[in-house]
């Protein structure tokens, strides 16, 4: 598609939120707890940016392999490999460098530079107007945290998105001491910050969502009950959870 603004998530309410979707090219971080929906939601992304808007997508796996991701996204009642066959999904799995990771095995480690070059011929080769990165937390563990090089290097990631033809959505996990990300940065990368929360109430799960920043961007700002059902995700923007 061409000529647009705005890039449709088509996740049931939850365009409403964000005055019709993503900025186009825009970089969009969405952290939550796990079970939280992060994945669901960049399979959403990608699938309906490719099957209802004509989008060619890339989904980065950094933690679900391939086969996990397809049979999830099949039992969504998302056809992955059709679109594969016409080349507008393309579903890159680098989860074996997360399994490598908890190996120590450091030289199979990828950090932003190198994940940045490959992305780079992807990107060119596929015309791809959308990337899910899931998650973020994988190429994080590539830095020595206190080093300040991390931050550095996932700001300067952040502008190569920027300068490409496509809009992302990067996954980042939230903590249970109340942090909202696992680094304390990723947030400030992003045009827009989403967060995905998993509470307790009278002893039954709650999923919500919270638009906490969109820049340039009149969005909702209050949080809103998210439901997962077999058809996936679905969003009540007329909700309000207190
Ligand atoms: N058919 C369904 N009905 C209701 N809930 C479901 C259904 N299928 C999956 N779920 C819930 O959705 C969650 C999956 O969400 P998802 O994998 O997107 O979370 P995540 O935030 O990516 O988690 P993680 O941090 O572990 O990667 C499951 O934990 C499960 O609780
Ligand atoms: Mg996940």
């Amino acid at each position: 598609m061409t000529n647009r603004d705005r890039v449709p998530t088509g996740i049931t309410g939850m365009d409403e939120l964000i005055s019709s979707g993503f900025s186009d090219r825009s970089v969009n971080v969405v952290s939550g707890p796990a079970g939280s929906g992060k994945s669901l939601m960049s399979m959403h992304y990608i699938y309906n940016g490719a099957a209802k808007y004509g989008d060619t997508g890339i989904y980065l796996t950094l933690e679900e392999n391939r086969e996990n991701i397809v049979k999830a996204m099949t039992s969504y009642g998302m056809d992955i490999e059709r679109l594969e066959d016409e080349k507008k999904f393309y579903l890159l799995d680098m989860s074996a460098i997360r399994r490598k990771c908890s190996e120590d095995m450091e030289e199979d480690m990828v950090g932003f530079q190198a994940l940045q070059k490959l992305l780079e011929n992807l990107l060119n080769y596929s015309g791809a107007k959308r990337l899910a990165v899931d998650s973020l937390t994988a190429i994080g563990l590539y830095y020595n945290e206190a080093s300040g090089i991390l931050r550095r290097e996932l700001f300067r990631f952040g502008a190569f998105l920027k300068e490409k033809n496509v809009t992302s959505l990067l996954i980042t996990e939230s903590l249970e001491n109340g942090e909202l990300t696992r680094y304390g940065i990723e947030q400030f990368v992003g045009d827009s910050f989403i967060t995905m929360g998993l509470e307790e109430m009278k002893g039954e799960l709650r999923r919500t969502i919270t638009v906490r920043k969109m820049r340039f961007t009149k969005h909702d700002t209050a949080k809103h009950p998210l439901l997962i059902t077999p058809q996936g995700m679905q969003i009540s923007p007329e909700a309000k959870v207190f």
